[in-house]
């Protein structure tokens, strides 16, 4: 990293990026390989760990297939734009200049063959190439705007006071604060008079109500493939359960969308609903079997792991021999195998979320260069951004391609 350069006169620079994570160490390294003087400020004392406990520490940087659906945000058209100046075949092209190994696991997801410390690594050599400049660890105490054309921003900082043309703020959202997430860059928003909208943490677990977590709870560690729908959201993972609740990639997924039924569009359902029979017809199966004289529980068993269909029979008082049902009865249950309502009472909370959901209004940015409209000189990128992808790369390249749009513009 290039020594921070001490002399008064020297602590003003062009760009200064605050946060220096997945989006920071990008926009830095695309403003510094432009020419411009570059300074990167973040308070942690270890780099990037996000990236570094990413994907079990390999790091899924990306995804083969990227579009504006794989997103949720109030504004969704919005990042249209960044997402196709800059895709997944740009950073698989930077990451293959870089000599890094990876490989492709299911759903297009990319992670790399070793570990996370190569992305880091390759983020710092390319903020390297563009002379970037670190202060780090470092607090921020504080921001004026200042009137010259050249040095917009004061920043007043642990390391003494700093001036900048561009200020990018890059400081992500407020999952796993133990490694270093802060509001600050929602603070900042709202000192620019720039709205927020309310975060809440996603991809997240998810709390069951005490009656629902009765039946269920013996059930922890137990994982089957399902399809997860809540509002627009539909997908199709293995599903997870816990002592506190629901889990699992599917869960994590729906979450996002759980969680954001308050935005525009939704149906506002505060339910959940899951298709245990995600592979086959469960109406016509059902029927197939119903001269059967097993137990419903030991006939769903052929299916789903036989705790799990006992548990869901008995707490419906369905535990009889399955011909003993008529045919009203079997249409219920089939119903309920491919529409199991559950009504979540929370989620783990920051601690255990990936991302945060909402973030600086993406309606008071300029799409193309992440400008705010009204701030000249002011950008935000990343996580801070109300603008959410789903599990599986969509949060990096996200990162990658906000903080190259802003980078070309900064
Ligand atoms: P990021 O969080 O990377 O960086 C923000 C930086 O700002 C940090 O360096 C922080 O120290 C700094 N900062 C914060 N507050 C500050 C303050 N007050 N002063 C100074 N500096 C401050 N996504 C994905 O696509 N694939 C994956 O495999 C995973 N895996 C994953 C696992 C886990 C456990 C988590 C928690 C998250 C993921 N993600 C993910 C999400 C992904 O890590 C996340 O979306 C990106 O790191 C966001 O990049 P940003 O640069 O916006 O924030």
């Amino acid at each position: 990293m290039s020594a921070l350069p001490h002399s008064a006169a020297s602590r003003h620079f062009d760009v200064i990026v605050i946060g220096g994570g997945a989006a920071g160490m990008m926009c830095a390294a695309r403003a510094g390989q432009r020419g411009r003087s570059v300074l990167i400020i973040d308070h942690a004392t270890k780099l990037a760990e996000k990236i570094r406990i990413s994907g079990g520490g390999r790091c899924n940087f990306t995804n083969l297939d990227v579009g504006i659906a794989n997103y949720l945000s109030r504004n969704p058209q919005f990042c249209r734009s960044a997402l196709s100046r800059y895709t997944p075949g740009h950073f698989i092209e930077l990451v293959r200049r870089h000599g890094i190994a990876w490989h492709e696991r299911e759903h297009g997801q990319l992670f790399c063959d070793d570990s996370a410390q190569d992305i880091i690594d390759m983020l710092r050599a390319e903020c390297g190439d563009g002379h970037v400049s670190w202060a780090m660890p470092c607090k921020l105490e504080g921001i004026e705007r200042s009137d010259g054309d050249a040095a917009r921003f004061v920043l007043a900082t642990s390391h003494g006071q700093f001036s900048c043309q561009s200020l990018v703020v890059a400081t992500g959202g407020l999952a796993i604060p133990k490694i270093g997430a802060s509001p600050l860059g929602y603070k900042i928003a709202e000192q620019f008079g720039l709205a927020v909208v309310a975060p809440k943490p996603a991809l997240v677990p998810l709390t069951l109500p005490p009656e629902e977590l009765a039946i269920y709870k013996e059930l922890a560690g137990m994982a089957f493939d399902a399809i997860a729908e809540c509002g627009a959201g539909h997908f199709r993972e293995n599903l997870l359960f816990t002592h506190r609740g629901l889990s699992g990639p599917v869960i994590l997924q729906v979450s996002s969308y759980w969680q954001a039924r308050d935005y525009g569009g939704d149906d506002g359902s505060s339910q959940i609903t899951i298709n245990l029979f995600p592979a086959q017809d469960v109406r016509q199966w059902l029927a197939e079997h119903a001269r059967s004289k097993a137990l419903l529980g030991n006939l769903l068993a052929e299916r789903l792991p036989r705790r799990f269909a006992h548990a869901w029979c008995d707490a419906r008082n369905w535990n009889r021999p399955t011909n003993q049902f008529n045919g009203k009865e079997l249409d219920a249950i089939a119903t309920a195998l491919a529409g199991w309502r559950i009504s979540p009472d929370g989620t783990l909370g920051y601690a255990k979320a990936e991302v945060t959901l909402g973030g600086v209004d993406t309606r008071a940015l300029s799409s193309k260069t992440m400008e705010a409209r009204e701030v000249p000189g002011l950008f935000f990128i990343g996580e801070v951004m109300d603008v959410t992808g789903h599990l599986g790369g969509y949060n990096f390249q996200w990162a990658w391609a906000s903080g190259h749009a802003a980078g070309l513009a900064a």
